[in-house]
């Protein structure tokens, strides 16, 4: 059996997208999915290739990590190799020392070797999801989808404002959100904006499917600061929910920091399952 780690290229990216995305399973842990590295396409491919990091075992894609400038990589494991140890010590000894951080939800043997190397619990995520096979109701407001073919250039404004609007800390910007939606990624996305009866841009969200009959990720949504506490964080979940059953998303899934209660409360009220919190692991300090 090979092993080979490599640094991912701005080529290789449509097909590791690919690989992540066969790695979503209803019912499995939320883990790096197609959206995660679409939303992160936004930054420019030359950036996002440098931050992920790629497993093969026999010339197939097994496992797939992405870094972020915080020291913390996300990982992706293919369930067929979840438990394989041999694996799971390599991309331990391939993780380089600048990750202080490592999100590992799925993968039975690496979680292990993580907590048998003396890795800690670090930041605590909650995961939420709802399962599309069911109905979903109307969330009441009016929502407009960004058709990338067609783009209205009123529309992609408000995604841009809301957006800003909702995270203090967001550099998004016009010239992002084109980067995003040209990726092959974005193929399987959809960008919502929804507005209040007096016509103000209240809340945004982007949807990226797996494919058919897998997980679909909302990532992000927010609402804007001017317009909470109204209901609409609750309606542009629905909303989105929607659009991923409408895609045939399995289900719609969602990570939040379990500090988030506001986002924990939101999905919840949005007809969304609230899941045990799991913890990324901390390097062991030396
Ligand atoms: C979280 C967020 C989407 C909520 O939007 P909102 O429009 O204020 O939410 P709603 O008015 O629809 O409230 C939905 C539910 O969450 C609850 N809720 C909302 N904010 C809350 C808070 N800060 N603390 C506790 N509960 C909160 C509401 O009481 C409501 O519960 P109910 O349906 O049981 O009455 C919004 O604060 C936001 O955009 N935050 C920044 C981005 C973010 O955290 N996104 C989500 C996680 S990625």
């Amino acid at each position: 059996m090979s092993i080979v780690m490599r640094v991912a290229t701005p080529d290789a990216l449509g097909e590791i997208v690919e690989a992540v995305a066969g790695f979503q399973r209803p019912g499995r842990p939320v883990q790096l999915h197609p959206g995660d590295l679409g939303w992160n396409w936004s930054l420019g491919m030359q950036k996002l290739a440098d931050a992920v990091r790629v497993w093969s075992r026999d010339g197939e894609i097994v496992a797939v990590g992405m870094g972020d400038d915080d020291g913390l990589i996300r990982m992706g494991i293919a369930p067929s190799a979840g438990d394989d140890a041999v694996l799971a010590g390599r991309i331990l000894d391939d993780l380089p020392d600048g990750y202080r951080a490592v999100e590992a939800r799925s993968g039975r043997a690496f979680r292990a070797l993580l907590d048998s190397s003396g890795w800690v619990a670090d930041e605590s995520w909650t995961p939420l999801t709802r399962d599309l096979a069911k109905p979903v109701e109307d969330c009441g407001l009016r929502v407009e989808t960004i058709d990338p073919h067609d783009v209205r250039d009123q529309l992609l404004h408000d995604r841009v404002a809301v957006q800003r609007a909702a995270f203090p800390t967001s550099t998004f910007t016009v010239e992002r959100w084109r980067t995003m939606a040209a990726a092959p990624a974005y193929r399987r996305a959809r960008c919502l904006v929804a507005y209040d009866n007096a016509g103000n841009a209240v809340a945004t969200a982007t949807v990226w499917t797996a494919g058919p009959g897998r997980p679909g990720l909302l990532e992000p949504l927010g609402v804007h600061r001017d317009h909470r506490g109204q209901g609409h964080g609750r309606a542009i979940t629905v909303a989105a929910a929607a659009a991923l059953q409408e895609m045939g998303s399995s289900h719609a899934t969602v990570c939040t920091p379990t500090a988030n209660t506001g986002g924990v409360a939101t999905y919840v009220s949005a007809g969304f399952e609230q899941h045990p919190p799991v913890t990324d692991f901390r390097r062991p300090s030396r």
